[in-house]
């Protein structure tokens, strides 16, 4: 359906799980996050009615984030109810790929259309700093598995954060070089634990077109603008929240793991869905839709949400 703006909704942003293997330095605090009950999250069948729901409302893509959704019990059940709905569902995950190896093979099985791989550096110190432990290897094997058991198209995410990161956009460019691989450059927002970093952190995806000089502008997909080096399988995206308000173009909703609707990812409007059923649910959906803002305004007063990005699942 429409939003109030004119905008076709036809994608939902289901976390589900806020619990992730990894502790991003932009996504969670140090500590982890406070484990909510059991009782508190959506269970695989009220992820499933919401998305009958929002099928029967027009969204025909949906995509599985998190924190880490490989490590919430159920996801390949989940995967499959999703496409037993409609198998004409776009599904997409969103993953640290550190848990892919083991799992590829069953998320294609399960019906799973797409990965997206988050990958900050490919340089081993700076992975595990970023991600406080973490072992690049296995998000390269994670890869490498996906590619083997027939995803194509796998996109890779990488958010920019100047001296921490910036180092490393030529070596991820270069994974473009031999791989039909995506790799997109987002600006970090100021969210979450962001929300409170210093903007010296901050870069815009300038600094990545200045290793695009040899590649051409393919398209404008969406929020990213997309570019090919000469002679690469590849490719690189730019995505530009704060340098660029994508909101004319944004045709989500986002769900959160404990059954919250969010209607705009920086709004801390949210919507109660835990609970409803049938009709009842379509209605609060259908709501969430209808409001929508029009833009975010990170500009003029930061972003308005309290939750962390492992809640929201970017
Ligand atoms: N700004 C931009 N991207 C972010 N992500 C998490 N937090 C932020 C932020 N503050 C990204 C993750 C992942 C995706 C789900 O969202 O790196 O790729
Ligand atoms: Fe986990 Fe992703 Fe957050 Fe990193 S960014 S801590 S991998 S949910």
């Amino acid at each position: 359906m429409n939003d109030s703006y004119g905008r076709k909704i036809q994608y939902l942003r289901l976390s589900v799980t806020d619990l992730c293997n990894y502790r991003c330095v932009y996504c969670m605090p140090e500590t982890g996050v406070h484990k909510k009950d059991h009782s508190e999250i959506l269970s695989i069948e009220e992820m499933t009615e919401i998305v009958r729901a929002a099928y029967a409302l027009d969204i025909r893509k949906v995509r599985l984030t998190g924190g880490e959704p490989l490590v919430r019990k159920g996801i390949l059940t989940l995967c499959r109810n999703i496409k037993e709905i409609d198998n004409a569902i776009e599904l997409g995950v969103t993953t640290n790929g550190s848990l892919l190896p083991a799992m590829t093979k069953d998320l294609k099985a399960a019906g799973v259309d797409r990965l997206n791989i988050s990958l900050d550096s490919l340089n081993p110190e700076t992975f595990s700093k970023i991600t406080r432990g973490g072992n690049v290897q296995n998000v390269l094997n994670g890869i490498r598995s996906a590619q083997d058991a027939g995803f194509d198209n796998i996109k890779i995410n990488t958010v920019l954060m100047n001296g921490i990161n910036d180092k490393d956009i030529f070596d991820l460019i270069r994974l473009t070089r031999d791989n039909q691989i995506h790799v997109r450059f987002i600006e970090l927002m100021p969210l979450g634990v962001a929300k409170y970093w210093n903007s010296n952190r901050f870069m815009t995806t300038k600094a990545v077109e200045g290793y695009l000089h040899n590649a051409e502008l393919l398209r404008i997909d969406g929020v990213a603008r997309v570019y090919r080096i000469a002679g690469y399988k590849g490719t690189i995206g730019l995505i530009c929240p704060m340098s660029d308000s994508f909101c004319p173009s944004c045709n989500k909703i986002r769900v959160t793991a404990d059954g919250k609707l969010k209607p705009c990812l920086h709004s801390h409007q949210e919507i109660e869905l835990k609970g409803l059923h049938g009709k009842e649910l379509e209605k609060a959906i259908t709501d969430g839709i209808l409001q929508k803002p029009q833009s975010h305004r990170f500009g003029t007063v930061g972003s308005a949400t309290e939750r962390f990005m492992n809640e929201i699942g970017g």
